[in-house]
Parts: C-alpha cells; sequence; structure tokens
C-alpha cells in the first residue's frame, strides 16, 4: 500500500468529504471520483479535451477481438503477469486509461496512476470499476501525490516527448520507484536529422494555437479525403512520402491492422488530432533517454526499438533503480 501525501510540502492526507485534506489544512477537491491536485488549466488542456471526446477508441475491451494495447504493453514491459500480482504499479501519463485497462484486467497488481490532464475523468469512467486496485489522480509527473522510493514497477508510455523538460520527468519516475524496482518508458524517438522534416513540425506551431474545437472540426471534415490520398501513395510505395508530407497520422507504422472502415477513421481523427495539437512534442535519441535514466540512478538493461502487433516499433528504455 502507497502513502497518499501532499505533493507540495509531503505531509500526509486525510479523506473528508469531496476532497482530502493535509494537517495544515490544505484541501485537495475530489472531482468525477478523482482527487486532483493540479491547478485547473494547464498546458495539457488539448490532451483533456481529446481524451474526453475519445474516451473509448483505444481500449481493447470496447473494440472486438482488440489485443493491441495488450500487445503494446507486455512488449514494452516484458513483464510476466503473474510476478505483477500484489506489487504496487505506478502509471504515469495515463490519458483514457488503455494500459491501466491492461494492468488492471490482465494481471492481479496494484495500480497508482496519473495525469496532469482531466483525461483523469475518461480514465476514471472506463477503469473505476475494479475499485481499490485503481488509485487515479489528477497531477502532474514532477508533482507526483506519493512519497519517492514507493513503487515496485514504474511504466509511462506516449507522455514523456509531451512534458516541457523530458530529462526531468525521467528524474521524477526513477525517484518514486524503490530501490531493485524496474521503471519503462517509450517515447517519440529522433531517428536522424530527418526526423523534424515532416508535415507535423511543420504545422504544428500553428495548430497548437488553434481552438480545440476548431482543430478537431477541420481534420474531421478532411479525414476521409486524408485516408485516400494516403492510400493512393502507399500503393505506388510511396508510403514514406505519405507518412512524411500528408498531414495525418501514419496509418501504416501506427494503427492496429484490422480496424473496420469506421474505427479506421475515428483512430484517424484521434491521433492527427494527438499529433497537432500538444503543446509539447520533443522527440529524443534513444542514447540521450539511456543517459537520463543512468544520470537519475537507474542501470539501464535494455534501450533500443521494440517490434509489437505486425511489425509496428517503439522506442523503449527500461532500467533497475540502483540501492544508493
Ligand atoms: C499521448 S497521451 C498518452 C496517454 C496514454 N499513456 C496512452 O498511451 O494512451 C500523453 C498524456 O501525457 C499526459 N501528460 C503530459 N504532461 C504530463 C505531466 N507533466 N504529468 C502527467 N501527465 C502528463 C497528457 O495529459 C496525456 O494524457
Amino acid at each position: 500500500m502507497v502513502k497518499i501525501i501532499n505533493p507540495f510540502n509531503k505531509k500526509g492526507l486525510t479523506a473528508i468529504d469531496g476532497g482530502l485534506r493535509d494537517e495544515d489544512g490544505k484541501v485537495f477537491p475530489v472531482t468525477n471520483g478523482v482527487p486532483r491536485f493540479v491547478e485547473a488549466n494547464n498546458y495539457t488542456d488539448s490532451f483533456g479535451f481529446q481524451w474526453n471526446k475519445f474516451q473509448k477508441t483505444q481500449i481493447d475491451r470496447e473494440t472486438k477481438n482488440s489485443t493491441f494495447s495488450k500487445a503494446r504493453f507486455f512488449a514494452a514491459t516484458n513483464w510476466d503477469k503473474e510476478d505483477l500480482s500484489g506489487k504496487d504499479i505506478l502509471e504515469a501519463g495515463s490519458g483514457a486509461g488503455r494500459f491501466t485497462q491492461i494492468v488492471l484486467d490482465h494481471t492481479k497488481g496494484n495500480l497508482y496512476s496519473i495525469d496532469y490532464s482531466d483525461a483523469v475523468s475518461a480514465n476514471y469512467r472506463n477503469n473505476a470499476h475494479h475499485g481499490d486496485r485503481l488509485q487515479l489522480f489528477q497531477a502532474s509527473i514532477y508533482d507526483m501525490p506519493f512519497p519517492d522510493n514507493s513503487f515496485d514497477k514504474v511504466f509511462c508510455f506516449g507522455v514523456l516527448q509531451h512534458t516541457p523538460d523530458f530529462k526531468k520527468s525521467v528524474q521524477c519516475l526513477v525517484a518514486k520507484a524503490k530501490p531493485g524496482a524496474e521503471i519503462v518508458v517509450d517515447f517519440y524517438p529522433i531517428k536522424g536529422w530527418y526526423t523534424r522534416i515532416s508535415a507535423k513540425y511543420m504545422l504544428r506551431p500553428f495548430t497548437k494555437k488553434m481552438s480545440h474545437e476548431k482543430l478537431l472540426g477541420k481534420i474531421d471534415r478532411n479525414a476521409n479525403r486524408l485516408i485516400r490520398t494516403y492510400r493512393f501513395f502507399d500503393k505506388l510505395k510511396l508510403g514514406m512520402i505519405a507518412h512524411r508530407f500528408i498531414p495525418m497520422c501514419d496509418i501504416n507504422r501506427t494503427l492496429p491492422a484490422n480496424l473496420s472502415k469506421e474505427e479506421l477513421r475515428e483512430w484517424v481523427v484521434l491521433d492527427t488530432f494527438d499529433m497537432f495539437s500538444p503543446a509539447y512534442d520533443n522527440p529524443q535519441r534513444i542514447k540521450t533517454v539511456k543517459k537520463w535514466m543512468e544520470e537519475s540512478g537507474a542501470e539501464v538493461q535494455f534501450a533500443d526499438f521494440v517490434t509489437y502487433a505486425n511489425n509496428l516499433r517503439m522506442a523503449i528504455v527500461r532500467g533497475i533503480k540502483k540501492s544508493k
């Protein structure tokens, strides 16, 4: 059982009607079932908007025969389900809870999950039926409501590139792991000088400032045309050009292969919004993240690409926290 604390002064918290209170009388409200340790608006608002609109899209349980998130989770972590029984696991940046669901449905671990945005409301609706095995908080990776050295396992998927200080984010994750515990992260990799030469990085300076409704509306109205154009280039074996210069997510290299036409459209709209709306998008080299994890006090066991679900690839670094 992990103690829940005020992340700003490290004091213990007691449950009161509608919130959690520390010894000094500071109260953190519980809204839509989730304790909130953040100011109402912050740089992750686009994610709060996105995950509440697309609450079920990427949840395996909600898509017939889907094991996409499960495949990604176990390929990224290489964890043994049985081994997680009774363990305290930290998930940082849970979004709508696609991996929250995997941990809760496929293991007997206790999951402590945080996200800086109001995505936690969507995650709560998706996963609260697991009761006390899920402890969910709206909190930043920089101010998590747990003491250091608390967790047996830590994972953080799809988040680090969207934080303002990637290195500090890695340090904060390692800090919460117990000595001997494993930390696993995935992130957008820099593959070479060409990584940032793409429609995404050319258009983001404008699109990230657009209102979320306007941006989503534009993507939604153009989704069918974008998918047709992508398919056209793909047929001509010019998939890489399609991926780089058509302003949409890369269907072949990021999405599940077995989606229906309607599901594919929904995933494309979601993932394209996810490309163009976040305040931060800072990919990193695998060797840089490895170095940062080592500097944070972990011994890196693995730093490379991992393949899952029909040859999709993700950049992964795994480390074990050293004892001091
Ligand atoms: C692309 S989403 C990934 C969500 C989920 N892990 C998934 O793969 O579906 C990135 C998430 O990181 C969260 N995030 C960004 N900065 C954060 C921070 N400082 N602390 C906690 N979460 C953060 C966002 O709110 C968002 O939900």
